[in-house]
């Protein structure tokens, strides 16, 4: 399939979303070399950000396509360029945990670093000006940002799935994954499609052997080392999955 890239259509911290010329079923991604953390009061960028992110992003979800999970991810049309099939998006983050960090940590008071007895799904409410609050099941349905818990459960679900296959992903990469986020939107005959990344801005990431951090941590926490350690995790997958 030729595809022509359309108008300007939103901006975000890490994409840049255009329409496809006359076809109403596709959105043109453009990833940025853009990097934000708390909801973008810390800024940052670095070269190549948005090939390596797109590069991450479309071998994993050609290995969880290949593994039976729907995604969006239809083309790419240059090396941070990607066309993908138009959703409805739904406006929940899905957050999937395996060992303690981040929110769940602070929340509670944790250390960081202790497997989970089981892994947890969590529910945010997708919305940069409130900050992405944590979200119940009840507040999501009685607020109306899903129809039903059918749907609620048919998220949690392929969280968990697609948190397996990722575990075997990364542990063939000899890294952890700790924890990540996913969106998920509808497409026009109402399937749910896995949406938006899976990279290291979305997921955290520590290496096996060192427990280093790899991920969006080392620029949150000013670690050093973001862009190597983003080219690290892609040259990990590289060497260990072909496309
Ligand atoms: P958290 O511990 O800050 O709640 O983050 C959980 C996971 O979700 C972590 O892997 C980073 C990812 N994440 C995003 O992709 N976008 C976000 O806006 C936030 C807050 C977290
Ligand atoms: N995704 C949010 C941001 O880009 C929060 C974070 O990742 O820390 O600002």
């Amino acid at each position: 399939m030729s595809y022509k890239k359309g108008e300007f259509l939103y901006e975000g911290k890490a994409k840049t979303i255009y329409s496809v010329l006359s076809d109403e079923n596709f959105v043109w991604l453009e990833f940025k070399n853009s990097l934000t953390a708390f909801n973008a009061q810390k800024k940052g960028e670095f070269e190549g950000k948005g090939k390596i992110n797109l590069e991450i992003t479309n071998h994993i979800f050609k290995y969880l396509q290949s593994n039976d999970i729907k995604t969006h991810w239809v083309q790419e049309m240059s090396e941070s360029e990607v066309v993908c099939q138009k959703l409805s998006i739904i406006p929940l983050e899905v957050v999937v945990r395996n060992i303690t960090a981040g929110s769940l940590a602070k929340k509670f008071n944790l250390k960081e670093g202790v497997q989970l007895k089981k892994p947890l799904v969590e529910f945010f409410y997708k919305k940069d000006e409130l900050g992405d609050p944590f979200i119940s099941d009840e507040q999501a349905l009685v607020l109306g940002f899903v129809e039903s818990q059918k749907t609620l459960d048919d998220l949690k679900s392929r969280a968990l799935k697609i948190n397996e296959l990722l575990i075997q992903f990364f542990d063939k990469c000899e890294i952890s994954l700790v924890d990540f986020k996913l969106e998920f939107g509808f497409d026009l005959k109402n399937n749910i499609l896995l949406a938006d990344e899976i990279t290291p801005d979305s997921c955290r990431l520590w290496n096996k052997k060192t427990g280093e951090k790899m991920d969006k941590d080392r620029f949150r926490q000013d670690l050093g080392l973001v862009k190597e350690s983003y080219e690290e995790i892609l040259l990990k997958i590289q060497q260990n999955w072909s496309l």
